[in-house]
């Protein structure tokens, strides 16, 4: 296959599928991002999960500014301590509840989601790893082992052996949990498998036997966090606590990082037997604290009621229209799942057209799992009068699928 055209396998980048959209970026302000042919997008995806707060929110580049003038990397994470890490640290801390009072910063989502599976592997001497139909928990081999998606993982198996599966909202399947299982890995609420919502009643069941038979509940919000679901961690939503929590995306306000919380008994155990039980050069990267930092002080200035309003618009203008079957939505985290499967790149690619010929468009996304539905999650900052205009972009694009 020649890959001279392909935007980045033809200019010695890698590519992660042979027909990328290959926009390019001359830079983003709020929930705009503006490209060199003189078009513009709405962001009606926040990066997918990323830029919660719109891009280049003052109080995260002051943050970043302030931080870039101070220092970068001094020393792998764990030895020398920064006041940066610090003042992220308890800005997380503030947003949980009390037992989750220590907080690893990592690089990413996976990493995190990894770190937590070795540290309820390390807290409970088992082996057995549970995670639920549907979930997506990232791409490294540990984070995908407790995916689910098996397309996905076969081109790459062996992966982590005594991994299983319970079913999503399946109260019965809760059985199967056992006292050899160390943890239990899902997403508050999940992402990839179309925005779906559990009962709360079972998301609390399933808390309850985790808590009986001593398996670590793990709860990944890297995608529903920070704000996402109309709370800044969706599990205040459901009325359980997670033992570990996974955090990622939208923490960072735009900086890679990842990071897992936990009680400080329970994140001690990472420092001996053996000491280094998990470690990483950048965690902790003081770039990646600022923010952090900022990004909690720009979610601090977001009107919830106003974003509810915003996106309740949006979920009743777009389930009326004629290609949309439903809308399912919590927050600010929207599935569209259309009518007939082919609409889903019939609209993604309408939303983007004119902005590739130097107009204005709107960015939204493919599930890797749903083949019948796109995602939306806009910026919580947005105003009233750019919510109104992305909502306009995104039934202007769903006018154009036959
Ligand atoms: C719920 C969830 N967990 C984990 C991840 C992995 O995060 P990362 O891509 O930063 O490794 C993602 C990424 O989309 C996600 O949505």
């Amino acid at each position: 296959m020649n890959h001279a055209n392909n935007p980045f396998l033809g200019q010695g980048l890698a590519s992660t599928t042979l027909r990328p959209l290959g926009l390019e970026v001359k830079g983003a302000a709020g929930p705009w991002i503006h490209l060199k042919g003189g078009g513009k997008v709405f962001d009606g995806i926040s990066g997918i999960g990323v830029s919660n707060f719109g891009h280049g929110h003052p109080a995260i580049c002051d943050s970043l500014h302030a931080q870039l003038d101070l220092n970068l990397h001094t020393m792998v994470y764990g030895e020398f301590i920064q006041d940066v890490q610090r003042q992220a640290a308890a800005s997380l801390r503030d947003s949980l509840p009390p037992h989750l009072d220590s907080v690893y910063f990592l690089n990413s989502g996976a990493e995190a989601v990894d770190a937590a599976l070795k540290l309820a592997k390390r807290l409970t001497g088992r082996t057995k790893l549970m995670g639920v139909q549907g979930g997506y928990h990232g791409n490294t081999h540990g984070a995908l082992s407790v995916s689910s998606n098996e397309t996905r993982k076969a081109p790459f198996r062996p992966l982590l052996p005594e991994v299983s599966f319970l079913n999503w909202n399946d109260m019965a399947d809760l059985k199967h949990i056992d006292p050899n299982t160390a943890a239990v890995i899902v997403e508050t609420v999940q992402g990839d498998a179309g925005i779906r919502i559990p009962d709360k009643a079972w998301l609390q069941a399933l808390a309850n036997t985790c808590r009986e038979l001593g398996v670590m509940f793990i709860l990944d919000e890297i995608q529903c966090g920070m704000g996402r679901t109309g709370t800044t961690w969706a599990f205040s939503q459901f009325d359980v606590v997670p033992d570990i929590l996974c955090m990622g995306k939208a923490l960072g306000g735009g900086m890679p990082v990842g990071a897992i919380a936990t009680c400080t008994h329970r994140m001690s155990q990472l420092a001996h037997s053996p000491s280094l039980g998990h470690i990483t050069t950048f965690g902790g990267h003081p770039m990646a604290c600022a923010g952090v930092r900022g990004s909690f002080k720009a979610l601090a200035q977001v009107d919830m009621k106003q974003v509810e309003t915003q996106c309740q618009t949006w979920q009743e203008a777009l389930a009326s229209h004629r290609a949309v079957r439903q809308v399912r939505r919590i927050g600010a985290f929207m599935a569209v799942e259309m009518k007939h499967a082919d609409h889903v790149s019939q609209a993604v690619t309408a939303g983007l057209q004119p902005a590739k010929q130097g107009e204005t468009g709107v960015l939204m996304f493919w599930f890797l799992s749903v083949p019948h539905a796109f995602r939306l999650a806009p910026p919580l900052t947005a105003t009233d009068r750019e919510m109104e205009d992305g909502l306009a972009l995104v039934l202007k694009a769903l006018d154009n699928v036959k």
